[in-house]
């Protein structure tokens, strides 16, 4: 949550900084602002509410120059959005970004004020510049070694970056269990939350770990641990293209990121389906089979689409490879005193591979004794990488877009390889086969969908103007609603809820009438026949139905039905969530709303 972007030059900064907040827009976008050493050698910061794209015309307006600077796109944790609240803050001569929470910020704040500071902001930021502030005119030490000594003082998980207006030649950046990445360049270099930011000027990049504190000059880097001891971090080169993150002829990367689901997809399996329809995942090593026999139960832990990606596996997992598995909410997971089953291995999942609730969850599962844990993450260096025994990639590619759309479909498709795996490993027969040849089916079978949308933008058009919906869905269907709804609700605002079809006797019927559209899908399976009964009591109690199927059946008016063309078993989940991310997303075009950056969200949470 949050972004950072500093960075020390030969040339003006300020297009660096503007560019690179534009990129981080969607790690928060509830206020921004930036701050640099101007020539005279004075701190020049502008700040404002709202998106980056009114800081940007401000800071054009201001025509500033500067070769040093930090930048800060806010997703608001302590205070409200104000332009007071707004980052960079400033102690007299300390500028600071900082993204993360200070846990013990109120007892350092009240410390801070009976030392004289006047507090301008709500935030734990400010609490940080007035710390290193004081720290400094008490020990007249330089910076890096204020920062050092205050670092103990600070209890959280935080990235921060600090320029000293005394010493304008360098940079200080700390990372505390959350990500910074140094860019390389030629006599400048850069910092910032996600290399994403900083792709259309380096493809070198350092990725900063845990207690790191790096000096950042224009031609060199040097990083220290606490305790003054020089570290050495691999430099590593990005292939990720920045062409890759424009929107092209899209309107929204949300959009973009729907149609781009075939070839995610097909990068998801590439090198991983072996010809004679086996699964590899060479990644993993030579242990991955010895370790994955010993497996006796599966525990998923995620947060929000990623939940609902493990939500489907679980009804994989246990009926393809009769391995019993838990799914459990991240936050959840750290928030109840735990008893791990025997032989149990535990599966992150995360698009950002940074959500904080996840990575709580993974560092507090090692406490236990699970046989290993495996991430299925998107983000190639992320801390959830770093920290997990085993990584599966997601190969999605960059998804800007906050709503996450290919990121769920290449988790669930690397969740089938899995399975896959698995069923082979414990002698199934002949799933794994079954799977792989369903799996090659998948891209084109999603083009398909994808070249029907009409269909779906007509329904939009039916709905937009709805206040609740329902999604049902049976079996692994029922997740699929889940994920359906939760699209919907986070980037048009339409309260909608999901739940298992079989369960709306048992109390959500009560809701239904004229008003509250039924999204029930329900395609040709071993289901059927007992969610047709769910459409009938909800048709004979005057409920609006739209049935997602590649089958119809006679009912009254009030059941639409969207019929979609029949698909492999295996691959049906995935390629049902199709329609329903694309009608979310027609509904929020037709209601105007903004898409890729639906209020009050962020696309990676790094606060618990
Ligand atoms: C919904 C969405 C969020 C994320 C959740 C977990 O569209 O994007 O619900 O899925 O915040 O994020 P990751 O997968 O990055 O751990």
């Amino acid at each position: 949550m949050c972004g950072i972007i500093a960075a020390i030059t030969q040339r003006n900064i300020i297009d660096i900084l503007t560019k690179g907040l534009k990129k981080l827009e969607y790690r928060g976008y509830d206020s921004s602002g930036l701050a640099i050493i101007n020539n005279e050698k004075n701190i020049v910061r502008i700040r404002c509410v709202g998106k980056v794209n009114k800081l940007i015309n401000k800071v054009n307006k201001k025509k500033i120059f500067g070769t040093i600077g930090v930048a800060h796109t806010r997703w608001a944790t302590h205070g409200i959005v104000s332009k007071e609240n707004t980052h960079p803050h400033i102690s007299s001569n300390i500028i600071v970004v900082h993204n993360g929470i200070l846990e013990n910020d109120a007892l350092l704040r009240d410390f801070l004020k009976t030392q004289g500071y006047i507090f301008r902001s709500n935030t734990d930021t400010e609490v940080i510049a007035h710390l290193l502030h004081w720290e400094q005119n008490k020990t007249k030490h330089s910076i890096k070694n204020v920062i050092q000594d205050s670092v103990n003082k600070l209890h959280g998980n935080y990235s921060m970056v600090v320029i000293d207006k005394n010493n304008p030649l360098e940079l200080i950046a700390v990372c505390s269990k959350s990500p910074l990445i140094i860019g390389l360049g030629i006599g400048e270099n850069f910092i910032a939350s996600d290399q994403i930011a900083l792709l259309n000027i380096t493809k070198r990049f350092m990725y900063l770990e845990d207690g790191d504190i790096a000096v950042i000059k224009k031609k060199d880097i040097n990083i220290f641990n606490k305790n003054d001891f020089i570290i050495h971090r691999k430099e590593i080169f990005s292939n990720i293209k920045y062409k890759t993150v424009k929107k092209g002829k899209y309107r929204h990367y949300m959009e973009k990121e729907i149609y781009e689901q075939p070839v995610s997809i097909k990068n998801t399996l590439e090198n991983r389906l072996n010809k004679n329809n086996t699964i590899n995942f060479l990644e993993l090593g030579k242990q991955e089979d010895v370790l994955f026999c010993k497996i006796e139960h599966i525990h998923i832990v995620a947060c929000g689409t990623s939940y609902n990606a493990a939500m489907v596996s679980k009804y994989w997992f246990e009926s393809l490879t009769n391995t019993p598995c838990d799914v459990e909410i991240a936050s959840e997971f750290s928030s109840r005193t735990l008893a791990a089953r025997k032989n149990s291995f535990l599966i992150t999942i995360s698009q950002s591979g940074e959500t904080a609730d996840t990575l709580s969850a993974l560092r507090q599962s090692k406490k236990l004794k699970y046989l290993g844990n495996l991430t299925i993450c998107n983000m190639e260096g992320s801390t959830l990488v770093k920290e997990s025994d085993y990584y599966l990639s997601t190969n999605a590619g960059i998804e800007i877009g906050v709503a996450s759309t290919k990121s769920f479909t290449t988790q669930l498709t690397v969740l089938l390889m899995l399975v896959a795996k698995i069923a082979n490993l414990k002698k199934i027969n002949n799933i794994e086969k079954k799977i792989v040849k369903n799996l090659n089916m998948l891209p084109n079978r999603i083009t398909e969908i994808l070249e029907n949308k009409q269909l779906i933008k007509n329904i939009a058009t039916q709905l937009f103007n709805k206040k609740h919906m329902l999604f049902i869905g049976r079996g692994e269907y029922y997740p699929i609603a889940m994920e359906g709804a939760l699209k919907l609700k986070e980037i048009s605002y339409i309260h909608a809820e999901a739940y298992a079809a079989g369960e709306l006797k048992h109390g959500p019927l009560a809701l239904i009438d004229k008003d509250i559209p039924v999204i029930v899908i329900a395609p040709k399976n071993t289901l059927l026949e007992k969610i047709k009964k769910n459409i009938k009591e909800i048709s004979s109690r005057s409920g609006l139905i739209y049935v997602f199927s590649d089958q119809t059946f006679n009912y009254e008016e009030n059941v639409n039905f969207i019929t979609l063309p029949y698909v492999e078993t295996f691959i049906a989940p995935i390629f049902y969530t199709i329609p329903l991310q694309l009608l979310a997303y027609y509904i929020a075009l037709n209601k105007n709303k903004n898409i890729d950056k639906p209020r009050h969200l962020a696309k990676s949470v790094t606060v618990e």
